[in-house]
């Protein structure tokens, strides 16, 4: 929708915040052990803790409940049902979730995404349409299954399908959202960006200031309903999103246009993300889209290359595939535990590429017990043959031996060093767990 318009802006800008943001970061992570029920069900995986906003001083930041305090995981509607989804969609895959063990993994939000919409009724409430009969119902079968219920909006009069979005109507949307019972909101710019041009037709300063202005301000709406909600901005990562993010809200922000279920585009996004490790912490995480694993004619190297690039990137996990036809070979590459834990991992940071040669790279994510999660990719055509290449421990922060564990084969591999021979197979990769 629109995608030619979505350029995306320079990345690797270092910002003041980011110091504010790992101040209070590491006071969260340890909170998390406080962790108590939100809403609907609680997961080890979606603790509550608390957190101070940005703009909070740290005494009155200690009563604010925090969402997202590890990257959050769920389903949502857009990558595989797109504007077709309907109320029978949602709980299908509610069900599902539950009876495929994925909900036990930690994928505990179902997530609408845009088409849910109807027009507003006299008073201006905003009305789910006739795909959707009844909003709170829906909400109350899904928390009935442990699980919770997300939806979707734009700042702008327009969603990106061109349905009603909330520009005008913030508090009372994010009141009725509240009232329905939901969990978290993925708020979309869509046509916010064209209400900006108009504003300040030749200044792009000005614009990405109303636009910061608008994310603040349904941020404020939520905080107004007292209820908990993960806030999911969608921007497509302009002006730089990952500095300013946490300052309105942002439990996480997406880095970068739409993905898509082809091996191109998603290891494009992917590898992308080198450099932009520090802006993540707990409570607030980039997001470099939605899981298409299990999509499109992804193989199932390629989806097991995605489902690790996102675990190192403690990106949020939003499965996005049809759960009525998941085969199990897909089911196990989304529900491997072990790749879970290295995104889901209690430390909290975001993995960055240590090494590259070619199509060949090394990413490295530190883990809270001291060691480190190491992918080996190839991006390339041809299975690469390791020998040669070597591990690069050093230059991942590493002793010369480590003891290893590889993570897709559920292989201990003892001691190894950078003369360790392993092939990556084409569009493959090889996940170890080291210390
Ligand atoms: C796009 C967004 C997609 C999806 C779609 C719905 O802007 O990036 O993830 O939400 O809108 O119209």
């Amino acid at each position: 929708m629109g995608m030619g318009m979505r350029v995306r802006s320079g990345m690797l800008k270092a910002g003041g915040l980011v110091l504010l943001v790992a101040g209070w970061a590491v006071g969260a992570g340890a909170q998390r052990a406080q962790a108590g029920a939100a809403s609907g069900a609680a997961t080890p995986h979606h603790a509550v803790a608390t957190r101070p906003t940005a703009a909070a001083t740290p005494r009155r930041a200690a009563a604010v409940p925090m969402v997202a305090a590890t990257p959050p995981m769920g389903w949502n509607s857009w990558n595989y049902f797109a504007g077709k989804v309907t109320d029978k969609d949602i709980r299908d895959t509610a069900d599902l979730l539950v009876s495929s063990g994925m909900r036990d993994a930690g994928y505990v939000y179902v997530n609408i995404d845009d088409t849910w919409e109807g027009a507003r009724d006299a008073n201006g409430k905003i009305q789910s349409n006739e795909k959707f009969p009844d909003m709170k119902a829906l909400a109350d079968y899904v928390h009935s299954k442990g699980l919770k219920l997300g939806i979707y909006s734009s700042p702008g009069a327009k969603t990106c399908a061109r349905f009603e979005g909330s520009l005008g109507h913030e508090e009372q949307d994010a009141a009725t959202y509240a009232e329905w019972g939901i969990d978290y909101l993925k708020y979309d710019l869509c046509s916010y960006s064209g209400v900006m041009r108009a504003q300040f037709p030749n200044d792009p300063a000005a614009q990405n200031k109303m636009m910061r202005e608008a994310y603040e301000k349904m941020h404020q709406a939520i905080v107004k309903t007292g209820r908990p909600m993960v806030y999911s901005l969608c921007q497509y990562g302009w002006d730089s999103v990952w500095e300013w993010g946490p300052q309105v809200g942002a439990n996480l922000w997406r880095t970068t246009g739409d993905i898509s279920a082809n091996f191109d585009r998603m290891s494009l996004i992917g590898r992308g993300q080198a450099g932009l490790a520090k802006y993540a912490a707990p409570g607030h995480w980039n997001d470099p889209d939605m899981l298409e694993v299990g999509n499109g004619r992804l193989t199932l190297d390629e989806n097991r290359t995605h489902m690790t690039l996102w675990a190192m990137l403690a990106a949020p996990l939003i499965a996005g595939n049809n759960l009525t036809e998941m085969k199990p070979e897909i089911a196990a590459i989304l529900m491997n535990k072990e790749a879970i834990a290295i995104d889901q991992d209690a430390l909290g940071r975001q993995g960055d590429r240590v090494f590259a040669d070619g199509p060949v790279e090394i990413w490295a994510k530190p883990l809270k017990n001291g060691g480190k999660a190491l992918a080996i990719f190839n991006f390339g055509e041809t299975a690469s043959e390791m020998r040669g290449i070597g591990l690069h421990l050093k230059e991942a922060g590493l002793p010369a031996h480590v003891t290893a564990r590889d993570v897709w084969a559920a292989k201990d591999l003892g001691r190894i060093g950078d003369d360790y021979k392993v092939t990556v197979p084409r569009h493959g990769v090889v996940l170890l767990v080291v210390r």
